[in-house]
């Protein structure tokens, strides 16, 4: 069992929560993700990490209480267990297997979105830390909803808040602020990691491809075993097939098949289900 050490809300219906896991935490790296199962009756939800302490022995993830599942596990307290936490699972990000000199020539553009936000923390601490440019541009329907600013800002070179209504920070999609960094400020950057909604991660690939601009994007469709044994958390890289949870959870956002993957995560929507259970009846 794995207690929640502290939980924080940090914003409607979004939460972080701090995990006792000191094995997980040990091996955690930034671009991976865990699996959580609440109690023997709840469905695993794979979960982007967020942060971790490997002194506290504890790793960070932020849930949005959307479904029965992350809502069951939304409603756990300080001081209550989890069942299962397992992981880390998938393979860290790109930019682990680069040296400090590489890392320099680097400059970095994050391009997070909604809770999509919290997985970007851990990725811009450790280039930060390892002398990189990050920017970081995070994008939210409104204020309300805008998420760590705080930590992010401590974390890179420049933090570029977009809100749908304009509550906060540039008013527009994050696609529109990077062509407003790229073609006003003339920034030039290396490359993009994108993390957030499926669709955000289409448009955002659809929208530096125009500038040539190397993109990576964490994909987060349906997965149930986590080691590559069920096929649930297929995608199309290319003209590959590549199972999410093992090969990814990063892809060359330039060479994803976001169509066919925002359609099978349609597929399971809590309507397309009860549509299905109706037909079954
Ligand atoms: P949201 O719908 O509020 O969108 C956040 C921002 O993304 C928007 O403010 C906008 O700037 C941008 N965006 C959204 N649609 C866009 C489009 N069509 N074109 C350009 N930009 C667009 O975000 P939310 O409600 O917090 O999103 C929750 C989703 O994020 C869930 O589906 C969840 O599964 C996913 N998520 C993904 C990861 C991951 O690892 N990829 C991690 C956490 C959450
Ligand atoms: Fe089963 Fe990836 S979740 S193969």
């Amino acid at each position: 069992m794995y207690e929640i050490k502290e939980k924080q809300t940090l914003a409607p219906n979004i939460y972080s929560m701090q995990i006792y896991a000191p094995r997980v935490a040990a091996s955690a790296k930034p671009g991976q993700f865990v699996i959580v199962i609440t109690d023997k009756y709840a469905e695993r939800i794979p979960l982007t990490i967020s942060d971790y302490d490997v002194a506290q022995g504890t790793v960070r993830i932020v849930v949005q209480a959307s479904g029965q599942s992350t809502k069951k596990l939304c409603a756990l307290e300080e001081g209550d267990k989890i069942q299962d936490f397992v992981g880390p699972l998938g393979r860290e990000s790109e930019f682990m297997h680069l040296n400090d000199e590489e890392l320099k020539a680097e400059r970095f553009l994050f391009v997070a979105g909604g809770v999509g936000t919290a997985p970007v923390y851990p990725q811009a601490k450790y280039l930060h830390n390892r002398g990189a440019h990050v920017d970081i541009i995070s994008g939210a329907k409104n204020k309300e909803f805008t998420i760590l600013e705080d930590e992010l800002r401590a974390v890179c070179d420049n933090l570029y808040l977009a809100t749908d209504d304009g509550s906060l920070g540039f008013k527009g999609l994050v696609t529109d602020k990077i062509v407003d960094l790229i073609d006003n400020e003339h920034k030039d950057y290396t490359q993009c990691i994108s993390i957030g909604p499926m669709i955000m991660m289409k448009f955002v690939a659809m929208t530096t491809k125009k500038y040539n601009l190397k993109t990576i994007v964490s994909l987060n469709p349906i997965m149930v075993d986590g080691t590559g044994m069920c096929g649930a958390c297929r995608v199309r890289v290319g003209d590959v097939t590549k199972f999410a949870c093992v090969d990814g959870p990063e892809f060359d956002g330039h060479l994803v098949d976001f169509d066919s993957a925002l359609s099978r995560q349609r597929q399971f929507s809590d309507a397309n289900l009860d549509n299905y259970i109706t037909a079954k009846k």
